[in-house]
């Protein structure tokens, strides 16, 4: 098992790699690319890790190296928030940077599952799919917007108000990544009934819970550890499909005639990628009115990825 994280350098690079290095299974490849100069020196400083995965570092004239044979791609590379900015004010930026990477992927390792970390998430899995598409590489089951913090936060944030076991706390994250595009399913937590003013509470914490870290760390990034935690848990579960077991997960997906072009939803992995998107089940009123409340903004952000390759 090959896998390559592009933007290995940064806060979630970094992150994801170590917990990538103590986790993958024995005789993994981790491959670590960035345009940041210290690539090499976190790739020599992880390979001092009694693990049986190897490591190797990738700077920035060495993308195609580091994506050759890569049965996963993992991109955390771009620009994360300071204080006042949305997700969308990063897509300038971001968009560029995630094109070309998505292009050395078509080119050096096509049939890779990826999963896309940097934001706006809503509009960079577009682009993704867009690039693949143009080089004629595009499998919509192999392409993954990662929406796993949205699940590990809902999961802790629901343990810590009803004073229960996390590991036990299950919470369905559907829609975008994005402010109100973030659609926590609570009515469908089991074994756990929440009030109205519960619902209405919760529901814009976890929306609003990367604002609460990017305004705690004061203009020195985003969520980077609780990311790194996040894409791990998503990257093993690719690995465990990609291995024949059955596993769930959710993610940011392009859906045929589902509720935009591009959902989270609950997915079945397998040696493909996904082998089946399940429904979200039914929603409650409330769920049901967020939802289409913030259809049009989603729908928004995925045009503006997709008109980016092809405007
Ligand atoms: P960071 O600034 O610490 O790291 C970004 C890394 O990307 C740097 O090492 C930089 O050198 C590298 N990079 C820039 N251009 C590149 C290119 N063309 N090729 C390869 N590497 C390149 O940022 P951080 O905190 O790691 O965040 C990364 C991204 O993840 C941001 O866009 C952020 O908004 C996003 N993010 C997504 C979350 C999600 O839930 N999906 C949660 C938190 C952050």
């Amino acid at each position: 098992m090959k896998v390559a994280v592009l933007g290995a350098a940064g806060g979630i690079g970094q992150a994801l790699s170590l917990l990538l290095k103590t986790q993958l299974p024995a005789g993994s490849e981790l491959s670590l690319y960035d345009v940041a100069p210290v690539v090499p020196g976190v790739a020599v400083d992880l390979s001092h890790i009694p693990t049986a995965v190897t490591v190797e570092g990738f700077g920035v004239d060495a993308l195609d190296k580091a994506l050759t044979g890569a049965d996963i791609v993992i991109i955390p590379a771009g620009m994360p928030r300071k204080p006042g900015m949305d997700r969308a004010d990063l897509f300038a930026v971001n968009a560029g940077i995630i094109k070309t990477l998505a292009e050395g992927i078509a080119a050096n390792c096509p049939k890779a599952l990826v999963g896309v970390i940097t934001n706006p998430v809503n509009g960079t899995v577009p682009i993704v799919a867009e690039v693949f598409k143009k080089a004629g590489t595009y499998d919509k089951n192999r392409v993954f917007g990662v929406t796993t913090l949205d699940v590990i936060r809902s999961e802790a944030f629901v343990a810590e108000l009803k004073g229960l076991d996390v590991s036990q706390v299950k919470v369905p994250v559907i829609g975008g990544h994005s402010g109100t595009t973030i659609l926590p399913l609570l009515s469908q937590v089991e074994g756990v009934t929440f009030s109205e003013e519960e619902v209405a509470a919760l529901t814009p914490r976890i929306q609003n819970a990367g604002t609460e870290v990017v305004n705690a760390k004061a203009g020195g990034g985003s969520a980077t550890l609780s990311m790194g935690a996040a894409a791990a848990r998503f990257c093993l579960s690719l690995v465990k499909g990609l291995q024949g077991e059955d596993v769930v997960d959710y993610a940011y997906v392009d859906v045929d005639g589902g509720d935009a072009d591009f959902f989270a939803h609950p997915v079945r992995l397998g040696v493909n990628g996904v082998a089946e998107i399940l429904p979200y089940g039914k929603l409650s009123a409330f769920e049901e009115k967020a939802k289409n409340d913030m259809l049009a903004t989603l729908n928004a952000d995925i045009k503006e990825g997709v008109d980016f390759i092809n405007a």
